[in-house]
Order: structure tokens, then sequence, then C-alpha cells
């Protein structure tokens, strides 16, 4: 059975994404990688472009040897010469030469005719072929060629010695029925026995990998693709898209491929990592939210079987787990199994609290994270002591008026309020508890950190107080940073008073 060959293009193709330049040793790493997920060929970058670009092949050439390593040329000598330089040292070389075809480019880019396009093609590989055996011939803007002149270059190419014919949709213009019926005209007018009929689709109008699919549906045995989808423009058919279609789908392509892909996750983000381009994160099979589930229904589904809401196992991509996101649209039943998860088993009675809580927090913040969890576990296990509760903060301040605070304090069933000014809106609330609480303190020390990420973090301010002789150390956390700043001085209160029950 023929297997589905992937020809990795992230260091050639993928590289011409516009900002995306990468230091040899950050293509040798990619490279690296990429032979590690077994991709069957890697397009290691356009030899001629630069010296360093033939330095940067040559060092990949040394060290990746399971992967055939293929240069880029057009139909000229000194292309060739420099690819034959570049991947001296592999013995697994290809090469793979490039002449546009359709009208509008032999008019307005090459200003040639057709049959100068012949002659190149059968000229620059017959010339290859005297040193390399494997030859790829891509006549560049296909989809937009003349159907007959395709079919002449093409053969042309075949008689010349080329052993891959790759067709590119080079603007990403075709539409997935007019693919396959393009693939099929070909493979009726022209025999790819001992040939490699490959793909290589951009993603102008999204459809790079759907156009890539349906023409390996059809016949075609090779797809060129990128890591993250990355390439010119709107970029490439992205590998691992093809990748997982083609192993969710033997049924459909009944063709076995050589990727591994229990190492796309990792690919993934070395090449984002490497090339500053960010991975969306809605992306499919590598983005992070792939295996993310916010809503309490999803999460339910999930939790009692994982296939309820998902088609790929994120293991198979090197993805540790799926991840149940705590927000507001979580359910108790996910909360309730992360907090064992945490290692806390709360009574019916606490998590009910522990509940309304969470929904006040995930009102205010978009992700709640294990931290903010601690915070609320530290009201509802009661692991501070509770004698004075925050019911109520307000506070007035601005450039041109005296801060005020105005807080509402409840102990046991006694409501108690105040009101007091400060130097800052926060002085001004500590004065009120101290009004309220009769307990007088004084402020030794004072930080505020934001303990969650994103600008909706929780920031927890932590204090040092004295009363007396006593000193307390002290937190709160909160979306508000006045209000985390109460909650610090209140727990510092609330220790004091609880210290002071206990010595009586
Ligand atoms: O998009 C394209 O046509 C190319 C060729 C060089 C294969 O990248
Ligand atoms: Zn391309």
């Amino acid at each position: 059975m023929d297997k589905i060959l992937i020809f990795d293009t992230t260091l050639r193709d993928g590289e011409q994404s516009p900002g995306a330049s990468l230091t040899p040793e950050q293509k040798l790493s990619i490279a690296e990688q990429l032979a590690r997920l077994n991709v069957d060929i890697i397009e290691a970058g356009y030899p001629a472009s630069s010296p360093g670009e033939i330095e940067a092949i040559r060092e990949i050439c040394k060290k990746v040897k399971k992967p055939i390593i293929a240069g880029l040329a057009r139909t000229l000598r000194k292309d060739i010469d420099c690819c034959l330089k570049a991947l001296d040292k592999t013995n697994k070389p290809r090469l793979h030469i490039f002449c546009a075809t359709s009208e509008i480019h032999l008019k307005y880019k090459l200003k040639k005719a057709k049959e100068e396009i012949l002659r190149l093609t059968v000229e620059s590989i017959r010339y290859a072929r005297r040193f390399i055996d494997d030859i790829e011939f891509s006549p560049e803007d296909a989809t937009r060629t003349d159907f007959n002149f395709l079919v002449e270059v093409v053969q042309a190419a075949i008689a010349a010695g080329a052993t891959t014919i790759n067709i590119p949709d080079t603007v990403g213009c075709i539409f997935p029925s007019q693919f396959t019926k393009l693939i099929k005209d070909l493979r009726q007018q022209i025999s790819f026995k001992d040939v490699n009929l490959s793909v290589h689709c951009h993603n102008d109008l999204g459809l790079a990998v759907a156009n890539s699919l349906t023409a390996v549906e059809e016949g075609a045995n090779q797809v060129e693709c990128t890591v993250n989808g990355i390439g010119e423009r709107a970029g490439n058919a992205s590998l691992e898209e093809v990748a997982m279609n083609i192993k969710l789908h033997p049924e459909i392509f009944r063709r076995e491929m050589n990727i591994k892909t229990e190492e796309l996750f990792k690919v993934s983000r070395l090449v984002s990592h490497l090339t500053g381009i960010p991975v969306q994160p809605n992306k499919a099979i590598v983005g992070s939210n792939a295996f993310a589930h916010e809503a309490g229904i999803h999460q339910d589904g999930i939790l009692k079987k994982r296939t309820t809401y998902e088609i790929i196992n994120p293991k198979d991509v090197g993805v540790k787990e799926s991840r149940l996101v705590l927000g507001k649209h979580s359910g108790s039943h996910a909360l309730e199994e992360h907090l064992k998860r945490m290692g806390y088993h709360l009574t019916k009675k606490e998590f009910a609290k522990f509940f309304i809580h969470f929904k006040q927090i995930a009102d205010k913040k978009k992700e709640v994270f294990d931290e903010d969890l601690e915070i609320i576990l530290d009201e509802v296990k009661k692991r501070i002591p509770q004698i004075w509760q925050l019911e109520y903060i307000h506070i007035s301040s601005g450039n041109k008026t005296v801060p005020t605070a105005t807080i509402r304090l409840k102990r046991g069933e006694e409501i108690l309020e105040d009101s007091a000014c400060g130097d800052g809106p926060i002085d001004a609330c500590y004065k009120a508890i101290e009004r309220i609480t009769g307990l007088k303190g004084k402020l030794l020390d004072y930080s505020l950190q934001a303990i969650t990420s994103g600008k909706d973090a929780l920031g927890e301010v932590s204090i040092k107080v004295r009363f007396k002789d006593e000193i307390i150390t002290a937190r709160g956390a909160s979306t508000d940073i006045i209000e985390a700043s109460a909650k610090a001085y209140l727990e510092a209160v609330n220790r004091q008073a609880a210290g002071r029950k206990n010595k009586e």
C-alpha cells in the first residue's frame, strides 16, 4: 500500500512568512524536531538566496539523517549549483525546481513565451539529473495555468527526469471541488507511474488543508505543508491539521503516513517560539484552547466520558490532558472535581458556600485560577478567624477631594458601619475599620502584588500591623486593590481579636 508522504516546507515557504527569518541554529533545531516528528521530506531552504542559507542547509544535512533534505531552485544553473553545494552532505538529497506556468506570470513576471518555459524546464531538470536522482518539479501557479499547457509542461518534466510533480495552488484561489477535478484530469492525461504526485496549497481563502486533503483523496501521494500553517501571506496548509485528518479518516485516505503525531504539539510550540509567530488559541489541534472546555454542560460531559466533546485524544498530539477552564460558565461538577484534584474535600454545606463565592469571583474574572480558589477556601474553610466580616465598602477619592471611606462590618448578627477620612483611600479604610472594631493598629509594612495573570488579575495585599506590642502579618486578595487592602487589614484585626479571645 502506497504511503502518503509529508513534505515539510516550514524552513522554506514557512520562513517566507513576513518577519519570520530564522538563524542557522534555529533552523537546525526545527529540522531536528521535524525529524522526530518523522516527516518524509524537509525542504530546508532556498540556497541561492544567500551564502548563509547554503551553510545553514549544509549543517542540517550533516546532522539530520532520516528524512530527505530538499533545496529549492529556479530553472537556472546557478540556483541548481547552489542547491548541489547546500545538499552535498546528505545521503538523501532532493532538488526542487520550479517555474511559473500561468499566463499572468508568463506575461507580467517572467515576460517569456510558453516555448521558453518548456525549454527551461527540460534543460534544468536534465542538468540537475546529472548530479541527483531525486528531482521534484513545480509548475508555479498551476491552478491558474491553462490546463493543456499544464499537461504539456508536466509531461515534459517527467520525460526529462522529474521524479515528483508538485501542483501548487500558489495564490490559494482554487475551491476543493475544482481541485479534485484538476487532480483527476491530470491523472487521466498523464501517467504518474513511478512519479510522486504532490500538492502545495496556500491558504488565502482558508482552504489550504481542505484542498490538500481533497487532492490526496483523489490520488496525490505527497502533501506539502508547514508547522502551524505559516508561510507566504495567509500561509500554507497546516501540517498538524493535514496529519490528524489523515490519521482520523482511514476510511477516506486508505493509506498510511509516517508522522508520529505525539510530537505535533512540541514542534508547533518550537516553531512559534523561534519564529515569533503566535499560535491562535482556537487553532485546530495545537491551539491552547483545542482541548479546553469552559461551558458547564461540556465540562460535565467530559468528566463523564471524554469523547462526548473531544474527537481527538490530547495525548495523541502530545498534549498531556484536556483542560477544564474554570470561569463563569463552569458548573458545580467540574469545580468539585477540580477541588478534589487540588486535594480538598468539602462538605455539602462548605461546597454550597464555596460555589457562591466562586461565581462572584468568576463574574469579575475571565478565568479562575487555583490561587483564586485557595483564597475562597480560606474564607469557606474558615482557615482564618472570621470574627469581623466585610459587608460593604464605599470610597470617595480624587485629586481634589479628601479621601473618605465608609465601611460596614458584620460581627455575628450585628451590623456596624462607620466612615473616616485619611491620607489616601486605603488609610481612610483602615481608620474606618479601627473606629468600628475599636482595635488600633500601626501599619508597619504594605505590599501589593498581582497573584493571578491578566488585566483582571487578583491583587494580593500583604501587610504587617503592630497592635500594642504584638506584630501581625495578614493578607487579602481581590480584583479591587482597595478591597484587597481592607480585607488584609480586617484579617489582621481578626487574628488579633482571636488571639485575645484565646488568651481570655
Ligand atoms: O507556492 C508556490 O508555488 C511555491 C512553489 C515554489 C512550490 O512555493
Ligand atoms: Zn508556496
